[in-house]
């Protein structure tokens, strides 16, 4: 069926193309055409069914009003609340998002960048599979406007937002010791590469040392990302909270695993926090339900977004500024409740 184009609607009201493409565009009343007139073309777009082209629009005005949104997976409750400040974000400032996954896959991150670029988004908000530098190092080549959320490349100066990883999970570290514990395991997701994992780890790391405490390897382990994350959970924790490790308590580097290792922990019929206290990075609504509570660190994801979209934006519309880059370092909060104990 042949598309419906502006000249269609224009010899069917008997108005020019420029006109019919004004009033599509939203400028209409800027440029003082009459609402009965714009009505009209609005009315005989629809009846014509009219699908306008946003890559040659993209093309013609050099702007799409389009922002891409790379993350890894748009069901993780932290994704989609970061994704949906940015799109609401986003509308105030006329931008419309597109939303990808890359399922932590770097080869399928280059492949979405391409997508994304082919239809002609003006910018990219990405929270990067990593370790793909090459990808970020040719969006800065070709100077493209993007932004990194969660994930950043610290060998490459780049406009990024994130939370300080290091310093949450320092204080998490810190908060177990103060309540008593000693034997504190890490359960990390993979892979390491990842900033936010690898910082999370190092935070870790000092909290022990800072308190005279030995790093122990066996109790530090990592589940791959994905599908085998619960069925790999349930030997973990067995072998975790029994003899001879008996782990007093679990930091889970994400909710993913938060939520796997607290339903393994409910099939065994063991009490949180007197069997095993319990900490989350990343908080999700179910921690609050949870019984008891779950403790977890809350990452500010409506700051991060708001920031990375007023980041975005600026840069889009000032490419005379785009060698200036921005980074903001938020603080995330520990949310303290009863899977921590109080029992120590
Ligand atoms: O699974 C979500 C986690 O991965 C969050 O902690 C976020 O920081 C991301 O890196």
């Amino acid at each position: 069926m042949k598309k419906t184009s502006l000249n269609d609607i224009a010899k069917a009201l008997g108005v020019s193309k420029a006109l019919v493409s004004l009033v599509l565009n939203n400028r209409g009343d800027e440029m003082g055409i009459n609402k009965e007139t714009q009505r009209k073309v609005i009315k005989m777009a629809a009846k014509l069914n009219y699908k306008p082209n946003l890559v040659a629009r993209g093309l013609r005005l050099g702007a799409s009003k389009n922002i891409g949104v790379i993350i890894p997976d748009i069901s993780n409750p932290f994704f989609a609340r970061i994704a949906r400040t940015i799109e609401d974000e986003a509308g105030k400032l006329g931008y419309h998002v597109t939303f990808v996954s890359t399922d932590e896959n770097p080869q399928k991150e280059s492949r979405l960048i391409r997508l994304m670029l082919e239809r002609q988004s003006d910018g990219l908000i990405i929270a990067s599979s990593q370790p793909n530098t090459a990808d970020i190092l040719n969006l800065r080549r070709d100077n493209v406007p993007f932004v990194l959320i969660d994930r950043y490349f610290p060998q490459v100066k780049t406009n990024y937002v994130v939370v300080d990883n290091h310093k949450a999970a320092y204080n998490v570290v810190t908060h177990l010791i103060n309540l008593g514990y000693r034997k504190i395991a890490l359960v990390k997701i993979s892979p390491e590469y990842l900033t936010p994992i690898r910082f999370r780890l190092a935070g870790y790391r000092d909290a022990l040392r800072d308190h005279g405490i030995r790093y122990d390897k066996h109790i530090v382990r990592e589940i791959p990302f994905g599908e085998g994350l619960a069925n790999q959970m349930e030997p973990m924790m067995h072998d975790l909270l029994f003899r001879p490790l008996s782990v007093e308590a679990v930091f889970f580097l994400n909710n993913s695993l938060a939520l796997a290792g607290l339903e393994v922990i409910n099939r065994m019929n063991l009490r949180i926090p007197q069997d095993v206290a319990i900490v989350s990075f990343d908080d999700i609504d179910v921690f609050r339900l949870f019984h008891p509570p779950v403790t977890a660190v809350a990452q500010p994801y409506r700051e991060m977004a708001k920031e990375a979209v007023r980041i975005l934006v600026k840069e889009i519309q000032s490419p005379h500024k785009r060698n200036e880059k921005s980074q903001m370092v938020f603080a995330a909060k520990l949310e303290i409740r009863r899977s921590c104990g109080f029992y120590k």
